[in-house]
């Protein structure tokens, strides 16, 4: 067993532009510090199966720039339990790892904050295009998921104006409205349906058929997947009630979860990276990594799960005011 201090990385749930970039930097900080570092592959299912992979410099080469993961991820029922987090911590101790780094949402941080209780040292870093976490102002994969659908909706702008349709676009967010509310801010949209505030589709077709009315010769609706409203029951409605507008509709899925990370991802995960694996030097666990003001901050797991991150509701009107 290595004498050097050793830590493990891994990415779990659901992956985000610019996990490889905090990969990277986790890596590159930690043996620039002259530690070992292993890479733990398919998140906590790998964990507690021991699918380890020594990380050297050359592993993260040409990751920077890539979507997805090269630790590969999973959503692991069995780290849920007490017994798989023990078979985990076991793995952990054979494969002498002192200390994880856990890059994932919400989900993830929980299993971060379990391991933190049972004595392991863990720092978080969030990635999530939810942009659900707790802690931070935003996770590593918003904001090219939020690009990613800007370009989505400018090009469906394009037809829908063209025909004068009503366009319903879903987003993904599952049960957070962050992303259907920004994007309804940078693509003009005139309403977003998010799980936080609920709407009949009665009262979304009125607010078409008024920009309708109001000489608009397209309409761009955003439908959180996590709204209540299923996209497919919201356009037929619409069409029912015959507002003006026909309408068409795209369920944008997993295409917002890949591509290139932006600059700004990748420089928020190159940051959090850096910042996880200095704190482990400084003798710093059990936090994640967020954004604070234009900083890295440090915030206990424990108070990242144990409080909800609400939609900004300022943004939300700010959206409706835009519409007009
Ligand atoms: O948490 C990220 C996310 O993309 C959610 O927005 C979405 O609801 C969910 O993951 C989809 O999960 P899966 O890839 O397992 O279908």
């Amino acid at each position: 067993m290595s004498e050097k201090f050793t830590i493990g990385v891994l990415t779990s749930g659901g992956d985000a532009p610019g996990m490889n970039a905090a990969i990277r930097a986790v890596v590159r900080t930690a043996l620039a510090n002259d530690l070992n570092v292993i890479g733990v592959m398919h998140g906590y299912e790998g964990l507690l199966n021991g699918e380890f992979k020594p990380m050297g410099p050359r592993d993260v080469g040409g990751i920077l720039q890539r979507g997805g993961t090269v630790l590969l991820t999973s959503r692991s029922k069995r780290f849920q339990e007490p017994a798989g987090q023990r078979d985990a911590i076991r793995k952990m101790n054979e494969a002498g790892m002192d200390a994880l780094i856990v890059i994932g949402g919400e989900g993830s941080m929980n299993g971060a904050h379990a391991l933190s209780q049972q004595g392991i040292k863990v720092i978080g870093i969030p990635g999530s295009i939810d942009n659900d976490i707790w802690g931070t102002n935003i996770a590593i994969g918003t904001d090219t998921a939020m690009n990613t659908i800007m370009e989505a909706v400018d090009k469906l702008r394009d037809t829908a104006s063209s025909h004068q349709r009503a366009f319903l676009v879903e987003t993904m967010g599952r049960n957070s409205g962050y992303l259907a509310v920004m994007a309804a801010i940078v693509c003009g949209a005139e309403v977003a349906l998010i799980p936080e505030v609920p709407i009949t589709a009665d009262e979304v077709a009125a607010t078409v058929e008024d920009a309708y009315k109001r000489g608009k010769n397209h309409a761009i609706i955003i439908n959180a997947e996590g709204s209540g409203i299923r996209t497919t029951d919201l356009a037929q409605r619409i069409d029912d009630l015959d507002v003006g507008f026909k309408t068409r509709m795209t369920i944008l899925g997993h295409i917002q979860r890949g591509g290139s990370p932006t600059a700004y991802d990748r420089l928020l995960a190159s940051r959090m990276g850096v910042k996880a694996v200095e704190a482990l030097i400084e003798g710093k666990h059990g936090l994640m990594t967020g954004l604070k003001g234009k900083g890295i901050d440090f915030i206990p797991l424990g108070d990242v799960i144990s409080n909800k991150r609400k939609v900004n509701m300022e943004y939300f009107h700010m959206a409706k005011v835009l519409a007009r």
